[in-house]
């Protein structure tokens, strides 16, 4: 167990380490848990290239906070927005030691799709799973990397069966907070993928719940869940500095630097769903991504 908890902030769980010479990618850096994620390892030394969905958004992030950083747009629902970034990252030819897949979206209340995907699936998953692939090279070359993947407690509020295949579109049947929920699954099944499948090349994964924090993430919800949430929210929710911990701790601590295919919540191990821990579904999951991926490029 760590000595770090769920009241531990980014800059606590960072504390004393110099990260100058590392390159750490951040997606979403322009709001909540990626800026302060940015905020706290710039600060400590690291290079961050700094992921937004435009170049603008991306700039005025960067540009507010101190440190060595490099803005890059980085639209995950459009795949030739995430291989213009991977070509950019590319051509800077520098090896990233931290990717932080941390952008995302939730339960959007109208059903929205694009490239035949229901678009929490495509943002928060496939958006992500074509960016790590397309900078396994960078990971690799790094000798010793690790991704992170910020999924959510979300993930155990799903579709039947987990992942439905059968519906990806959400054409068959829409549910705002069960396609989040599937889409947080998917990144928790997509660590535990790079976990088993990279180890040998350095590369670590793992993921990670941040906790309740009030960030911009909910101004697409409604409904009654979303009233219920925000009632609550108040008693158990934590600060932004707090949120960003747990990404922070396993990204860089180095207390974590052999640490792959684990789960995290306040800053330690915790249990996930029985489909994030079912071998068999990652796999699947793994290997439908690749398909969708490789028909983007057709
Ligand atoms: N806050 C919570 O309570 C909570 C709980 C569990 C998990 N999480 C997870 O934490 C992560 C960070 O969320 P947050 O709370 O910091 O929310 P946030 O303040 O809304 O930040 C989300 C970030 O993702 C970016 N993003 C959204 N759609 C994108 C797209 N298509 N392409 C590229 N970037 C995109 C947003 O950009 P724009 O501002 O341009 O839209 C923003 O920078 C998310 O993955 C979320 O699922 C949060």
């Amino acid at each position: 167990m760590s000595a770090f908890n769920r009241r531990s902030t980014a800059e606590q769980v960072t504390e004393g380490l110099d990260l100058s010479g590392k390159t750490i990618l951040i997606t979403g850096v322009n709001s909540g848990l990626g800026y302060e994620s940015m905020r706290v390892l710039a600060m400590r030394g690291a290079h961050i290239i700094g992921c937004a969905r435009t170049i603008e958004k991306a700039l005025e992030a960067c540009d507010s906070v101190d440190g060595q950083t490099t803005a890059i747009a980085c639209e995950l629902s459009d795949p030739a927005s995430v291989n213009q970034c991977a070509d950019t990252v590319i051509a800077m030819g520098t090896p990233i030691d931290v990717l932080l897949c941390n952008a995302g979206i939730m339960a959007l209340m109208e059903h929205q799709k694009a490239h035949g995907l229901e678009m929490q699936f495509l943002t928060n998953h496939i958006g992500h799973f074509l960016l790590i692939q397309r900078l396994l090279g960078l990971l690799q070359e790094a000798g010793k990397s690790r991704v992170v993947l910020t999924s959510s407690g979300g993930h155990t509020h799903t579709v039947a069966g987990g992942i439905d295949f059968a519906n990806l579109s959400g054409d068959n049947q829409y549910d705002a907070w069960k396609f989040y929920g599937q889409s947080k699954l998917a990144n928790i099944l997509c660590a535990n993928g790079i976990a088993s499948r990279y180890k040998d090349r350095g590369i670590t994964a793992n993921s990670v719940h941040p906790g309740v924090i009030q960030t911009n993430l909910a101004r697409n919800a409604g409904g009654l869940m979303t009233k219920v949430i925000q009632l609550f929210a108040p008693l158990f929710s934590r600060s932004i500095a707090q949120g960003a911990a747990t990404q922070c701790y396993l990204a860089v601590n180095p207390e974590c630097e052999s640490i792959s295919g684990e789960y995290f919540a306040d800053c330690n191990p915790a249990k996930p769903s029985k489909y994030a821990l079912d071998k068999g579904l990652a796999n699947r999951l793994w290997e439908r991504s690749e398909k969708i991926i490789a028909e983007f490029d057709g």
